[in-house]
């Protein structure tokens, strides 16, 4: 769907203009609104937020605030998340066209089939997914919890997990789980993020500590890394992005050299944790256009228009609503550690 403003564009980039963080502050607490945004948004959008965090940290922020409306700056399946889990408050997102490559890797009818032809088996569902997806699973994970969900099912119950690929690889080898049947999906940004990137950055900077994203396709190699004593082991890193920040702010003190593979909106936040640290992108590409959309501009219409209202059906709601609370009371978010 394509939405014009009054201004004639509907997220025009560029730099914020004087005075911008102030009208966006101002415009939030007339809403009584509370702006929640991702570690990939923009450094300016992080900086006028409320809240910066990873998807399922704001989720539950959003659940928990006393806001009447939640303005989510992030891609879709994360506003719809905190739509899910807050049926009662208004949700919006500065531009309803941030989707995700990954979320766009399985549909419902997808998983619908996969689910037919393996029946009684648990349905695990990573966070980057539509909400219609989510309401076919049994339980949904994030990268912070996923061994520990695909743990809780008992060992002889097969496990369909979606829709990453990579991530799925990890949680197969870290939990050793044979009967894990995982959905051939990725990221774009991610998977672009390769085994021969870190080679080349880890033999330019032997001394250095890995932060991974368990999306990336480097992840594997990383082990690989480890396994071989490349780099020692203690020094690789599979985290979430909040996990990221969490061992970050760890090393708050500490000088050095972090190889970073990720989207490269993290690194603001982790420049800000930990100042005397070198934090370099293992691909320095990797950027996601979904969550670039939601520019200055976009966020500031959003809070004068009250748009884009992010809406789930009930009924989808109410069963993706179960699959995403079962995960809260499994998993206890931080680090994918
Ligand atoms: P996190 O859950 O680690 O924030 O990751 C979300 C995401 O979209 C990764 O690309
Ligand atoms: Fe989706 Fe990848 Fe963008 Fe994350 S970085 S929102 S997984 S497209």
């Amino acid at each position: 769907m394509t939405i014009t403003t009054a201004a004639g564009g509907k997220t025009g980039g560029g730099q914020p203009g004087a005075g911008w963080a102030e009208q966006v502050r101002r415009l939030a607490a007339e809403r009584d609104a509370v702006i929640l945004a991702h570690n990939y948004q923009l450094p300016e959008i992080q900086d006028v937020a409320d809240h910066v965090g990873d998807s399922l940290a704001l989720s539950r922020l959003a659940a928990a605030s006393a806001a009447r409306v939640i303005v989510f700056a992030g891609v879709y399946f994360m506003a719809e998340t905190a739509k899910i889990l807050s049926p009662g408050k208004t949700v919006l997102i500065p531009d309803e066209r941030a989707g995700c490559s990954l979320a766009d890797s399985i549909t419902a009818a997808q998983l619908r089939e996969w689910k037919a032809q393996h029946p009684g088996a648990a349905v695990v569902a990573y966070v980057n997914t539509t909400a219609e997806v989510k309401a076919e699973a049994d339980v949904c994970c994030t990268s912070s919890n996923a061994v520990e969900v695909v743990n809780s099912i008992p060992a002889g119950r097969e496990v369909l997990f979606c829709p990453d690929q990579f991530l799925g690889a990890y949680v197969r080898r870290v939990t050793g789980r044979p009967n894990m049947l995982i959905w051939a999906g990725e990221c774009h940004v991610h998977a672009a993020i390769s085994g021969h990137d870190l080679a080349a950055q880890v033999a330019a900077e032997p001394d250095a500590e890995l932060f991974i994203h368990p999306e990336c396709g480097c992840a594997t190699s990383a082990l690989y890394l480890a396994g071989e004593g490349v780099v020692p082991a203690d020094r690789v890193k599979i985290l979430s992005t909040g996990g990221m920040l969490t061992a970050a702010a760890a090393r708050a003190t500490r000088s050095g050299t972090v190889l970073v593979a990720t989207e490269i909106g993290m690194l603001h936040q982790l420049r800000k944790a930990a100042p005397g640290t070198e934090f370099r992108p293992v691909n320095d590409r990797a950027s996601c256009r979904y969550m670039k959309m939601i520019t200055p501009a976009a966020l500031l219409r959003c809070l004068q228009e009250g748009r884009d209202e992010v809406i789930v059906a009930p009924s989808v709601a109410e069963r993706a609503g179960a699959a995403v609370r079962k995960m809260i009371s499994i998993g206890h978010p931080g680090g994918a550690e």
